[in-house]
C-alpha cells in the first residue's frame, strides 16, 4: 500500500504520517508540501529517518508536477491536508487560499482519475457549516446540514468538498471526505489559538482575545483526528462524508484560562482585541456517523489532551522559537498591531 500524504509538513499532516510510520508499519507513505510559511521539515525530521518514508517538495496545484509525481509513484490513495488552512489570513489575502485549496484540490483530483488512485481523501473541516447560535447548545453540525460559509477559508474549503462530491458523481471516482472540528496538540503553528497562548504566556506577553471571548469551539486532540482518517480510508463508503468532532465545547476564554492556569500564569495577560470579521459564534460536532459506521470514538479528553500539548510545547521550545523568531514577528505586528 503507498499512500500520498499532501501538506504532511503541517500540523495535522505530520502528526497523521507519524501515526501511521507507527501504526501501518507496512505503509509506504510519500509527502507532497510546498513548504509554504506553515510547512517546517523539521517537523518531519524523525520520518525522514524512516525507510518507508519519503518527502517531495512541490505544489499540489501545479498540475503537470502532480502528474509527472503520480507516474513515478503509483499510488493507492491520496489524502489531502494541503491548504491554506488560517481564517485570519484568508481575511487578508483571499487569493492564494482559493488557488490552493480550491485549484489545488483539482489538480489532484484529476491526476487520481488520470492514474486510477483507489481512493481519494479530502480532509476538510467543520467550518463548511457556517455556525450555530450561542443559546441553542441542543443543535449540532451533522453530515446533513447545509453547506453556509463565513469566511474565504471556509467558502474554499466547501468549494474544494464540492469538487470532490462532483467527481464521485460524474466520473465515479472513489472518494471521501472528513470533517472535523477544531484540532490541538503537538506542531500545531503559533498563529493559532492555543498554541498562540501557549507561546506567548511562556515569554509572558498579552494573549489577545477576540470580541467578547465568548465564541465557543469544539476541540479535539490531533491523534484522534489521525485515528479517524485512518479508519475512514480503510472502511469509510465511497462517495461519504464523515463528521469528526468530540464533545468538547469550551468558549475561548475558558480555553485561555485553562492553559494560563496550567501554565501558572496570571489572567492579567489577557487583552480583549476587535473583533474577528464575521467571527463564527459556534461549532458543534455530532460525530454519530462515525462511530455507529466506523466504530470511531475519540479516545483523548481535552483536560489530558491539553497536558500534554502543554508539556510539548515545553519540552520542545527551539521548535516554536525559530517560528516566532522569525517572519512571524511581521505577521504578529501586522495582524496584532493596531488591533
Ligand atoms: P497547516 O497550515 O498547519 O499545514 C498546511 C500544510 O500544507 C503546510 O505544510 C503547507 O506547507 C502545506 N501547503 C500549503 N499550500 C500547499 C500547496 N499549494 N501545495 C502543497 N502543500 C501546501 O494546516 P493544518 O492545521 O495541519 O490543516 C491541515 C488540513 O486540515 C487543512 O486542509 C485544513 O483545512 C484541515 N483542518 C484543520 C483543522 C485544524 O484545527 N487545524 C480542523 C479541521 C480541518
Ligand atoms: O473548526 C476547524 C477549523 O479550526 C479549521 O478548519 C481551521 O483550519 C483552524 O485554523 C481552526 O479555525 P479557527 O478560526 O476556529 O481557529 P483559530 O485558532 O484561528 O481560532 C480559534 C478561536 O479563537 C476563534 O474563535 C478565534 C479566536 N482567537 C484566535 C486567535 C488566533 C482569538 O480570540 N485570538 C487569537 O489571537
Amino acid at each position: 500500500m503507498k499512500i500520498l500524504v499532501t501538506g504532511g509538513a503541517g500540523f495535522i499532516g505530520s502528526n497523521f504520517i507519524y501515526y501511521m510510520l507507527e501504526n501501518r508499519p507496512d505503509y509506504d507513505i510519500v509527502c507532497l508540501d510546498k513548504l509554504t510559511y506553515a510547512g517546517n521539515l523539521k517537523t518531519l525530521s524523525e520520518a525522514i529517518q524512516n525507510p518507508k518514508f519519503k518527502f517531495v517538495k512541490g505544489d499540489i496545484a501545479d498540475r503537470e508536477f502532480v502528474d509527472n509525481l503520480f507516474s513515478q509513484e503509483i499510488f493507492d490513495k491520496v489524502v489531502n491536508f494541503a491548504a491554506e488552512s488560517h481564517v485570519d489570513r484568508s481575511i487578508e489575502s483571499p487569493g492564494i487560499f482559493l488557488q490552493t485549496n480550491i485549484m489545488g484540490t483539482a489538480s489532484l483530483l484529476d491526476a487520481c482519475r488520470k492514474h486510477s488512485v483507489s481512493r481519494y481523501h479530502q480532509v476538510s473541516t467543520d467550518e463548511v457549516y457556517g455556525d450555530l447560535p450561542l443559546d441553542r447548545t441542543d443543535l449540532f453540525f451533522t453530515e446533513e446540514t447545509p453547506i453556509h460559509t463565513s469566511s474565504p477559508y471556509s467558502a474554499s474549503k466547501a468549494s474544494a468538498d464540492l469538487l470532490t462530491l462532483a467527481y464521485f458523481r460524474t466520473y465515479n471516482l472513489p472518494v471521501t471526505i472528513s470533517r472535523c472540528s477544531n484540532n490541538y496538540g503537538p506542531y500545531h503553528f503559533p498563529e493559532k489559538l492555543i498554541p498562540l497562548i501557549i507561546s506567548r504566556a511562556l515569554n509572558n506577553e498579552s494573549i489577545p482575545v477576540y470580541g467578547n471571548g465568548l465564541n465557543v469551539r469544539d476541540w479535539l486532540y490531533v491523534e484522534d483526528h489521525c485515528k479517524a482518517i485512518a479508519m475512514i480510508l480503510e472502511n469509510g463508503r465511497e462517495g461519504e462524508v464523515y463528521n469528526i468532532g468530540g464533545h468538547n465545547e469550551k468558549t475561548n476564554i475558558d480555553v485561555v484560562k485553562t492553559v494560563l492556569s496550567i501554565l501558572g500564569k496570571p489572567e492579567s495577560l489577557i487583552t480583549y482585541v476587535k473583533d474577528r470579521a464575521g467571527h463564527d459564534l459556534r461549532y458543534a460536532i455530532d460525530p454519530a456517523k462515525i462511530h455507529s459506521e466506523l466504530g470511531w470514538l475519540p479516545e483523548t479528553t481535552f483536560e489530558d489532551g491539553i497536558e500534554k500539548t502543554i508539556k510539548w510545547y515545553l519540552d520542545n521550545k527551539e521548535w516554536w522559537q525559530d517560528i516566532i523568531n522569525g517572519e512571524y514577528r511581521n505577521y504578529y505586528e501586522k495582524m496584532y498591531g493596531n488591533r
